[in-house]
């Protein structure tokens, strides 16, 4: 069974899908994380990211890996053999990623990965494009979204707690430019799938999130 989650940044994706992987005893695939590691790997490589030719090399040769937990609580992000866990959520991978993950070849890669990954076992998979490219047949789709203010104020949180040097007018600007590029490219952009259950996440706690896809999920087992 595949459950496609999608959504614009700070709408509780990341959270949401976790626990309700955890609460399934699925494997939870963070497919962003991949777009972060191929990120991380061209800043690393000095790579011009003008150059789509150099990033799509970059990421071919990328080798990455997720791995979950059994109990899918958590997962640890490989590139090249190295934990690069932390080091992808650093505001510097978060500035250029969406310039990455726009580029068709870079996706093309990552695709490859991402249907490999989530055909391998049940899977709770987050991203962008997951009900709409990656898994169109997903046996359950769900849109988490809400308002821009309130993505601000959660991804600040968030990386205030990690001890990260971020003021609200710094991830109010990443969001908004974010939303933008990812919304707007050619390739895969960020969009509801039609048959996607749409649910606004402003007024709700994670806990209420997760319950109401689970809900959503078990209906659709009876
Ligand atoms: O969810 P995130 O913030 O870790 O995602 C990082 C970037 O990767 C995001 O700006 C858009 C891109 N992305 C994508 O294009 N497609 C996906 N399936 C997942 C993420």
């Amino acid at each position: 069974m595949i459950i496609a989650i999608d959504g614009p940044a700070g709408a509780g994706k990341s959270t949401v899908a976790k626990k309700l992987a955890q609460k399934m005893g699925f494997l939870y695939i963070d497919t962003g994380a991949m777009y972060r590691a191929v990120t991380l790997k061209a800043l690393e490589n000095k790579a011009d990211f003008k150059d789509e030719k150099a990033i799509v090399e970059i990421a071919r040769a990328a080798k990455i890996d997720l791995k979950s937990l059994k109990n899918g609580s958590e997962e640890n992000v490989f590139l090249d053999g190295r934990d690069v866990t932390e080091d992808i959520r650093h505001p510097r991978i978060t500035k250029y990623v969406s310039d990455v993950a726009k580029i068709p070849d870079v996706r093309e890669a990552m695709l490859r990965l991402q249907r490999a990954l989530g055909g391998s076992r049940d899977s709770v998979m987050e991203g962008r494009d997951i009900g709409t490219v990656v898994f169109p047949n997903a046996d359950k789709k769900f849109f988490l979204d809400a308002t821009g203010e309130e993505r601000t104020k959660r991804r600040f949180k968030e990386l205030k707690l990690k001890g990260q040097d971020v003021t609200e007018k710094d991830i109010e600007c990443d969001i908004k430019n974010r939303d933008k590029i990812d919304s707007t490219r050619t390739c895969a952009p960020l969009r509801r799938a039609e048959d996607a259950i749409y649910i606004d996440t402003t007024n709700m706690g994670i806990e209420e999130v997760v319950d109401t896809l689970y809900k959503y999920v078990e209906n659709t087992k009876s």
